[in-house]
């Protein structure tokens, strides 16, 4: 029987290697895809002897083209960019491109990513395309809201247009909306510990809630549900309070 072949653009790390983990157990075929490939663990690489690494940057267009031919071959069934670019409010003042950055590696970089695999899966009449989001880009505007949860409610835009367009070519689109995950970077950006985090979720978690939404094909998927709720709240307060919000 062909084995599913799965592209994780993102994967080097974090939220994007744990997903590799489970696609790897189930037998698929994975792509793990980053700027730097070499973070991944050569144990990791040994003991998954058919894993492909591929270095590439989401923001190069013809880069990720590449990447997505070489990989998919005859055919690719599930694309999922984790690639995500998140830092706090001192580091985007204090490095003058980092919000460029983040704009094209959040909302760039996913369009490029599914142009590339849509067009292989198209041909084939089948495939599947997921973003992760953040359930931060479910903040109603306000001022002072952060640019990554705007490019982050760009993500759930994006997945909803790709979405219509491709469904009459059998092509399922999902936004996967988390809350906090406890990756080594959100522990990074809060001087190495998250747990003060509201409902933060493991990798494990997180993996489990991912990976269950791609089964059920759901075009969009938040969670945690406490979090989510939190949100509604916070989305239906006038705006001088929700302008109150720690950043
Ligand atoms: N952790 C959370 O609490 C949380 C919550 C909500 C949403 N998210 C979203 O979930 C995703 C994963 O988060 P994470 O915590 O797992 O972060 P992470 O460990 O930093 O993972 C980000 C991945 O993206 C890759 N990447 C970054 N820029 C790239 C680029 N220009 N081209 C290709 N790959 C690139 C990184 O690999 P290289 O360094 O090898 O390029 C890394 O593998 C992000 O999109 C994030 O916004 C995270």
């Amino acid at each position: 029987m062909k084995r599913h072949k799965v592209m994780i653009i993102g994967g080097t790390s974090g939220i994007g290697l744990a997903l590799a983990h489970h696609y790897l157990d189930a037998g698929a075929d994975v792509a793990i895809c980053g700027r730097n490939p070499e973070r991944v663990d050569p144990q990791f690489v040994v003991r998954y002897p058919l894993l492909r690494l591929i270095s590439v940057n989401i923001v190069d267009r013809e880069a990720v083209r590449r990447a997505t031919v070489s990989f998919a071959g005859d055919g690719l069934d599930l694309l999922i960019v984790t690639a995500g670019f998140y830092a706090d409010t001192k580091t985007l003042e204090r490095i003058p491109d980092a919000g460029m950055q983040m704009l094209r590696t959040n909302v760039l970089g996913v369009t490029y990513a599914f142009e590339a695999a849509s067009e292989i899966m198209c041909e084939r009449g089948h495939g599947h395309l997921v973003a992760l989001a953040s359930i931060a880009g479910l903040l109603r505007e306000y001022p002072g809201r952060s640019l990554y949860s705007s490019t982050k409610c760009a993500v759930i835009a994006l997945c909803d247009v790709y979405r219509k367009a491709l469904a009459p070519h059998g092509i399922t689109v999902s936004a996967i909306i988390p809350g906090y995950v406890d990756t080594a970077r959100l522990r990074e950006l809060n001087e190495g510990n998250a747990r003060e985090k509201p409902f933060l979720c493991s990798e494990a978690d997180a993996v489990m809630q991912i990976t269950r939404a791609i089964e059920r094909r759901l075009a969009r998927h938040v969670f945690p549900w406490q979090l989510h709720w939190l949100i509604r709240v916070f989305n239906l307060m006038p705006a001088p309070l929700r302008q109150l919000r720690k950043k």
